[in-house]
């Protein structure tokens, strides 16, 4: 692939005082693309993701966004150029009521009127279970709807490239899959999207690119299809 690139990252490293939890990570992603990054506990993922949102300063290396160096911005305007998170844990506003979260979803873009009603319609399409509950509080909603309103929390919001950190955490299979089964439209619809993920049989039939990270560093970098067939992989990352 030669497409434009929509995110570069070179040498990025991560710490926490004086123990570096992500070193020596580069990756170059195309637009429209879409990537996993598998690894087991401890291994750095979530800290990646905070790292590309803005949420935690690099201790090195250098970010750029469609070319520009964001490597010292914050979260916030690192939102405002479209990278947006879907926390782990999922991080939505538990004593708002669902129709609040996704208006807060929204409000980065400004959106008059009619524009909001289309695209809350179009979140009310994807998931059919968040109409039925617009005024019931967030945190009252089941895991699986919460981490839909969590993405849909991010959608509404036109992300350009999303950043998801383990969605399938604490969720029925069936719920699991309708939720990658949500994200890998997304992809198709020209999101670029980073997929942190522990279930990494879901994740990688659903993106084009995978990296493994252990203890903070890339140790594989392929094809999702690659790695899908390749047998340590199967045996450390599958459970088959
Ligand atoms: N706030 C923190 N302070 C100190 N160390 C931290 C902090 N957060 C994470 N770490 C350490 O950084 C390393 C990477 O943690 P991280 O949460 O990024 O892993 P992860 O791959 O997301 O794991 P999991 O699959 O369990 O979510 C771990 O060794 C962890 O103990
Ligand atoms: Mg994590």
């Amino acid at each position: 692939m030669n497409g434009k690139k929509i995110l570069e990252v070179e040498n990025l490293e991560l710490s926490y005082g004086g123990i570096v939890a992500v070193r020596n990570f580069s990756v170059a992603l195309d637009e429209r693309s879409s990537l996993a990054v598998i690894g087991a506990n401890g291994a750095g993922k979530t800290t990646l993701l905070k790292g590309l949102s803005g949420l935690k300063k690099n201790s090195g290396g250098h970010v750029r966004f469609r070319s520009e160096d964001i490597t010292t911005t914050g979260a916030h305007v690192r939102a405002s150029y479209g990278i947006t998170l879907v926390p782990e844990g999922r991080g939505i506003f538990s004593r708002l009521t669902v129709m609040e979260n996704l208006l807060i979803g929204s409000y980065i873009k400004n959106y008059d009127k009619e524009y909001l009603q289309k695209k809350l319609e179009e979140q009310f399409t994807l998931f059919p279970k968040l109409k039925e509950r617009l005024n019931q509080l967030a945190g009252t909603l089941s895991g699986g709807e919460q981490q839909m309103l969590a993405i849909s929390r991010a959608l509404i919001g036109e992300p350009e490239l999303l950043l998801l950190d383990e969605p399938s955490m604490g969720l029925a299979p069936i719920i699991t899959e309708q939720i990658f089964n949500v994200i890998k439209n997304i992809t198709l619809k020209g999101v670029t999207v980073v997929l942190v993920e522990q279930n990494a049989g879901l994740a990688l039939k659903i993106v084009q690119q995978a990296i493994i990270l252990e203890s903070g560093e890339i140790t594989r970098k392929a094809e999702a299809s690659e790695l899908l067939a390749d047998d340590s992989v199967k045996k450390a990352y599958l459970g088959i």
